[in-house]
C-alpha cells in the first residue's frame, strides 16, 4: 500500500465533533476538532491541537479548555469555526455565538450544545517537534442535554448518530 493510500487511514474513525474554547485574560478563541475517550477514573480525554491555530496559543498559556460536543443541529458551526482562524478575529461575535461562563475555568461554554465539558490538561505530547500538540485533560466538570443527539465525523463528512443497537 502506497504512503499517500496511508493517509487515509486516519479518516476512517468515526469521531466526535466539538469545538474548543479557551481563554486567557480578554482574550478568547475557539476552534472545531475532535475529542476521544481516554479513561472514566480518572475521567480523561485527548485533543490533538494544531500548532498554527489561535487555540493552541491560548491552551499553553492556560492550560485549559472547553470541549463543547455539537449536536448534529449544529453543523454550521462546525464549519464556522473551522474555518477561519482566530488571530484577528472574535469567532463568538462575528457568528453570533451564545455563550454561558464554565464553573471551573475561564474558558466560556456554547450554548445549545450536546454536552459542555471543562477540562484541565494533565499531560502533554510533542510540545517541541511535530506539527500537534496533543492535550490529555481531566474533566472538571460536564453538562448534559440528553435531548440532542451529537454530530459524527467520518472520512471527511458530517453522519448524524443512528438508533441504538440492542445488546
Ligand atoms: C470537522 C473538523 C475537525 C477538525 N479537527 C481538528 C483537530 O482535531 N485538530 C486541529 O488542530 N484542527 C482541527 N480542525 C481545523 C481547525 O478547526 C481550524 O484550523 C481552525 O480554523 C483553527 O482555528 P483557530 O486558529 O482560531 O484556533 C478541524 C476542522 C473541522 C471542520
Amino acid at each position: 500500500m502506497s504512503e499517500q493510500a496511508l493517509t487515509e487511514a486516519p479518516l476512517q474513525l468515526p469521531c466526535s465533533v466539538v469545538i474548543i474554547s479557551s481563554k486567557y485574560d480578554n482574550s478568547q478563541g475557539a476552534m472545531t476538532a475532535t475529542a476521544m475517550y481516554v479513561s472514566q477514573t480518572p475521567p480523561l480525554l485527548v485533543v490533538s491541537i494544531s500548532k498554527t491555530s489561535a487555540t493552541h496559543q491560548l491552551i499553553e498559556k492556560t492550560k485549559e479548555f472547553a470541549v463543547n460536543v455539537l449536536a448534529d443541529t449544529q453543523l454550521e458551526l462546525s464549519k464556522r469555526f473551522g474555518s477561519v482562524h482566530g488571530y484577528e478575529v472574535d469567532k463568538f461575535q462575528e457568528f453570533g455565538i451564545s455563550t454561558e461562563s464554565a464553573s471551573k475555568i475561564e474558558a466560556p461554554l456554547i450554548l445549545g450544545c450536546f454536552s459542555n465539558l471543562e477540562c484541565q490538561v494533565k499531560n502533554s505530547l510533542w510540545e517541541g517537534e511535530g506539527n500537534y500538540a496533543i492535550y490529555v485533560a481531566e474533566v472538571l466538570a460536564f453538562k448534559l442535554n440528553e435531548e440532542l443527539k451529537p454530530l459524527v465525523w467520518l472520512n471527511n463528512q458530517y453522519f448524524k448518530v443512528g438508533a441504538r443497537c440492542r445488546i
